[in-house]
């Protein structure tokens, strides 16, 4: 067993990083007992550690597939340009294909394939050389995107600073640092009272595994709840605001993230609590018109049916598990970028944001 890296702080983990012509990540679906280190040595094991989760959220997956793209054509043993550029297109439809929903997976991808076309001129080598530097500046940018959503998202958690948060959209689901985690640990930075309620986020526990890890490795209180006390702990005034990442927000402000994160968008309306979205560009998909059109990935019934592996339902009961919703964008406060903060109407605001330099 290694213990990943960590980049300044205990609170800045790596959740993927490249080292010795590998990719290496935090198996996710360890946590929160084991911190397990898993070597990707190819395309299929990057596909394999996208698909089961070992490593999830959205601009973690986009991490993950740029280095799986830099890894492809330092492997590949094409002798022409086309051929290694055929090569990262099979590639990259391979890893699109692991999930559907967040579309931070196929941007990275696209991005990788399209610096590669870029230096088609340079020959095989220098393509191998640009995309591993490619993938560093993704990671990169995406830490730094991080930081800046904390530094716009911060002012807006109220004086008493009691936060709810769903799923994990912290350090591991993206490259550093998060995005509905930002706010969070930027306004903790500052000295601001804090403390998180963190929803335990059924199927996959993702609040209880991987947000109370990460909230307890920096110190900062929190209190783990069922998904089914977030109602009640509303109705009490225990929760001043809702802060949750996202898996894509379509062109209109919908916003597609871990399902139940629609359930608690309804119940802030009713409570009159407000409720942020947190999530840099590259999870903004202008293509996508509305959340009708953002498609909703279906996982095994058995992440239902059993938890770690043990049964806790009858055997063979059917079960259901998309792993999204979408929550409409009538719902949501105002959407937290690294350029700033967007209000309603998103339509406009989305659109101007995509069109400033
Ligand atoms: O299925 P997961 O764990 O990949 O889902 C993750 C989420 O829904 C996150 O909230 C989202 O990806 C944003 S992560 C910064």
């Amino acid at each position: 067993m290694r213990v990943a890296p960590f980049i300044a702080t205990p609170m800045e983990f790596r959740t993927v990083w490249w080292e010795d012509e590998t990719v290496r990540l935090i198996d996710q679906r360890k946590l929160p007992h084991t911190v397990e280190v898993v070597n990707c040595t190819d395309l299929s094991s990057v596909a394999y550690a996208i698909r089961s989760m070992q490593v999830r959220g959205a601009p973690a997956i986009g991490c993950t597939a740029a280095y799986g793209m830099a890894l492809v054509a330092r492997q590949s043993a094409a002798h022409s340009v086309e051929d290694l550029l055929e090569e990262l297109r099979q590639a990259k439809a391979i890893l699109d294909a692991q999930r559907p929903t967040a579309v931070n997976l196929a941007w990275a991808t696209s991005r990788m394939l399209r610096r590669a076309e870029t230096a088609a001129s340079e020959g095989t080598t220098a393509i191998k050389t640009v995309l591993l530097a490619e993938a560093e500046a993704i990671f990169a940018e995406d830490l730094a995107m991080c930081h800046a959503i904390g530094e716009h998202g911060a002012p807006l958690i109220p004086p008493r600073g009691h936060v709810l948060t769903h799923c994990n959209a912290g350090g591991l689901a993206t490259a550093g640092y998060g995005t509905a985690l930002a706010p969070i640990r930027t306004a903790f930075a500052q000295g601001r009272p804090i403390h998180v309620f963190v929803d335990e986020t059924r199927p996959f526990l993702q609040g209880a595994r991987l947000t109370a890890w990460e909230l307890l490795q920096a110190g900062i209180p929190q209190t783990l709840i069922t998904d089914n006390m977030a109602a009640f702990m509303m109705q009490r005034g225990h929760i001043d605001c809702i802060i949750v990442g996202a898996d894509r927000i379509a062109a209109n402000g919908d916003v597609a993230n871990k399902i139940g994160t629609y359930g608690l968008a309804v119940l802030a309306r009713y409570h009159q609590i407000p409720f942020y979205v947190a999530a840099p560009y590259s999870t903004i998909d202008l293509a996508t018109a509305s959340g009708a059109d953002i498609p909703i990935e279906e996982r095994d019934p058995a992440e239902v049916t059993h938890i770690a592996g043990i049964a806790i339902a009858p055997h063979g009961v059917p079960a259901a598990h998309p792993a999204f919703d979408v929550t409409p964008n009538e719902l949501v406060t105002a959407i937290i970028t690294e350029r700033g903060v967007l209000h309603p109407p998103f339509t406009v605001a989305l659109r101007q944001l995509a069109s400033q330099p």
